[in-house]
């Protein structure tokens, strides 16, 4: 069953000059599946996981998850669902400052009025998942960059959403905090069965998706998928990135 299907999807920004960012986009996620996407600076990847999340809707075209049309819902019934089905993960953590990491962590909850006693548990459990139970009373401003992106990530877990949707959740983060946040999410994509899409510049960190697709133009250009060496997908990422003719920006964080 596909989790995700999105069909015929084009976007087009209606500025002064209107703009087309997607071009008739087809895509389909199966249950459980970790997919990547990548792409030249500019070719849409945000603006595909912004319609996809239902924060921006397409001009034509199709978003289903789970079999359900987010954009044939009511406003407030939209924003109930993106809630309750869906989780973010974001370069910037997108952290409240004046919180501490368990208050962040639960929020998603408190907003749905969850019972305390389950709140608590749930929260114990994302930790422990996260690996971060000893900075739970911590203020964000007191925990490093792996930390507040573990925490992000347990925030976006704790509800346990249909869907996490993640946009360059590495690009903040040193290579060793990278490559500690990939294992986090490849375990909870192994563990869990949570379908993931990420949206990233870094092949090492796309090597860890069942499958990478390549967006130029706003067109789908290509896809890999992973075989059992992340080694010898990361390879064929960096020689998928040269054929699509990245910027120097792009490969350049490509880390090593
Ligand atoms: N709100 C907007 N109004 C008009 N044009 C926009 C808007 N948002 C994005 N665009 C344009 O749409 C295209 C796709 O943008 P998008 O942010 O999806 O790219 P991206 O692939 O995420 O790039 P990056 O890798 O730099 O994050 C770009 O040319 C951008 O300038
Ligand atoms: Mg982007």
């Amino acid at each position: 069953m596909d989790l995700l299907l999105v069909k015929n999807l084009t976007k087009i920004y209606q500025g002064k000059v209107p703009y087309k960012a997607l071009h008739n986009i087809n895509l389909c996620l199966e249950q459980g599946e970790f997919v990547g996407i990548m792409g030249p600076s500019g070719s849409g990847k945000t603006t595909l996981l912004n319609v996809i999340s239902t924060i921006d809707a397409p001009t034509s075209g199709d978003v289903f998850i789970n079999g359900n049309n987010p954009y044939s819902l009511k406003k407030n019934d939209i924003a109930h669902f993106r809630r309750r089905e869906l989780g973010f993960v974001f370069q910037h953590f997108n952290l409240l400052e004046t919180l501490t990491v368990a208050e962040n962590i639960v929020l998603p909850l408190t907003l749905e009025g969850t019972p305390l006693a389950e709140m608590e548990q749930r929260l114990q459990e994302a930790a422990r998942k996260l690996g971060i139970e000893g900075i739970l009373q911590k203020r964000t401003y007191e925990i490093s960059g792996g930390q507040m992106q573990r925490t992000a990530i347990a925030r976006a877990i704790i509800h346990k959403p249909q869907l996490l949707l993640a946009d360059e959740p590495t690009g903040n983060l040193d290579s060793k905090s990278s490559r500690d946040v990939m294992e986090t999410l490849e375990q909870l994509n192994s563990c869990d069965q949570t379908t993931m899409m990420m949206v990233t510049h870094d092949a090492l960190a796309a090597s860890y998706c069942n499958r990478v697709v390549f967006i130029k133009d706003g067109q789908l250009y290509n896809e890999i998928h992973r075989g059992t060496s992340r080694q010898a997908f990361f390879q064929e990422i960096i020689d998928m990135l040269s054929l699509l003719g990245g910027t120097t920006h792009d490969l350049s964080t490509a880390r090593l």
